[in-house]
């Protein structure tokens, strides 16, 4: 059919036509901004899923909720960075929320108050000022300037919060890939963000990132059982996944025949990304108006070709050939979590040799450990890509590890 006309949206955080299956989630951030407009608390979620489930995209949504309740966005895809670079970081965010929520010229004793607080917060890494330039205020001696990422970020947040509430609005992060946090990181905003809702003030922290994500809260775990739910997303049952894939087709006209949608569930297992890439690929196939069976399987090496040159790539270019046997022979065992003894015995070696491979892998966020001494992939069908793309096992020499790329 006409490419001009493809209405799937195979690309990471693009807004897909049709966004099914995500209603208990939208729902629950409506009810929790409502309620801390109304000075009540409410727990914030953390959205974990693999990778393609979705949870940029209702970030995305999240977003335009709140700019729909004039509440500011500030949206932070995070990375891994150094204490100071995140500090860094989150100044200049916070900062433009500031001028959102206010402008300059009309600025309060609280507004002026918030930006010194903020300038404090930056003073010990750049005594310059260059992110708070431009801020045109004092830094406030004993406010963020501890040397300590919770007690300072906490006292940023109470005051950035102070000035939203003046204003009767909110302020929400949201941070996207939370897994890349180190442990200091994200205690100090489980911790700040403890403060501002004993405070009932109005700024709340919505993330999304990979499973293993709950653990990461390390010795804030406590407070952040209670000031976060976990919702976790994967794939869509075989209704949404026909929804996502025949609403789209519809709305140009075309659609699909049952025996199609039960075809196009089997091959992408209902994983959203996958069914923008299988959805693409078969309306280039497809003549329309009717979307046969046929055509879905048509399309598949098609759509198997692009996930393998692109999702999946990605993911392996960067791993050293002890970090790619390491992949392959877990998907030998197949996609469910694989205990590390397993792993290393279809390796021909020991748990403890390949103990700092495993690490790595988790560390790259190619796997994560769903419960002790398992580890999963993080990217669906990724069992399968490893067969495909490497379909003999080879160990290399752990010797030559330290050659290795
Ligand atoms: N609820 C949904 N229904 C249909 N397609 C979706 C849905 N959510 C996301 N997608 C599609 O799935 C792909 C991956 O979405 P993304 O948000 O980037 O996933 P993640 O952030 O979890 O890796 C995108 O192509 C997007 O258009
Ligand atoms: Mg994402």
């Amino acid at each position: 059919m006409d490419p001009l006309t493809n209405p799937y949206t195979p690309n990471a955080g693009a807004e897909p036509e049709a966004i099914v299956g995500r209603d208990d989630q939208l729902a629950s951030f409506d009810l929790l901004l409502a309620r801390l407009e109304r000075g009540r608390t409410e727990q914030s979620m953390i959205i974990t899923g693999l990778r393609g489930v979705g949870k940029t995209v209702l970030l995305g949504q999240f977003r335009r909720t709140a700019l729909s309740h004039q509440w500011v966005v500030v949206e932070v895809e995070v990375s891994k960075h150094e204490d100071s670079e995140f500090r860094r970081r989150m100044a200049s965010k916070l900062r433009a929320a500031l001028f959102e929520l206010s402008p300059r010229a009309r600025w309060t004793e609280r507004f002026r108050h918030a930006a010194g607080v903020l300038k404090s917060f930056t003073l010990t890494i750049e005594p310059a000022g260059a992110v708070t330039a431009g801020l045109d205020v004092e830094a406030i001696e004993g406010m963020a300037d501890h040397q300590d990422l919770s007690m300072d970020l906490t006292d940023v947040l109470v005051a950035i919060g102070e000035a939203a509430r003046e204003q009767g609005r909110g302020v929400v992060l949201l941070f996207d890939e939370v897994q890349f946090f180190s442990k200091g990181q994200l205690e100090a905003l489980i911790q700040a963000l403890h403060r501002v809702v004993q405070l009932a003030l109005p700024v709340t922290l919505v993330g999304a990132g990979l499973p293993q994500i709950a653990e990461l809260a390390g010795d804030a775990k406590s407070y952040a059982e209670r000031l976060f739910k976990f919702p976790a997303i994967g794939g869509l049952d075989a209704v949404d996944t026909s929804a996502a894939l025949d609403q789209p087709a519809r709305a140009e006209g075309a659609h699909y025949s049952d025996k199609a949608l039960e075809t196009a569930f089997d091959v992408t297992g209902g994983y959203p990304y996958f069914i923008q890439e299988l959805g693409y690929a078969t309306w280039t196939v497809a003549n329309g108006p009717e979307i046969a069976a046929d055509d879905v399987v048509a399309a598949v090496p098609a759509y198997e070709a692009k996930l393998d040159s692109s999702f999946f790539r990605v993911r392996l270019d960067r791993a050293t050939e002890l970090q790619t046997a390491y992949l392959r022979a877990m998907a030998e065992l197949g996609p469910q979590p694989q205990k590390a003894a397993d792993v290393a015995q279809v390796m021909g070696r020991t748990s403890t040799n390949l103990g700092p491979t495993r690490a790595e892998l988790i560390n790259m966020g190619l796997l994560y450990t769903p419960e002790h001494g398992y580890a999963a992939f993080t990217v669906p069908h990724f069992d399968r890509f490893m067969l495909r793309t490497v379909p003999n096992l080879v160990v290399p020499e752990l010797r030559a590890r330290r050659g290795a790329r």
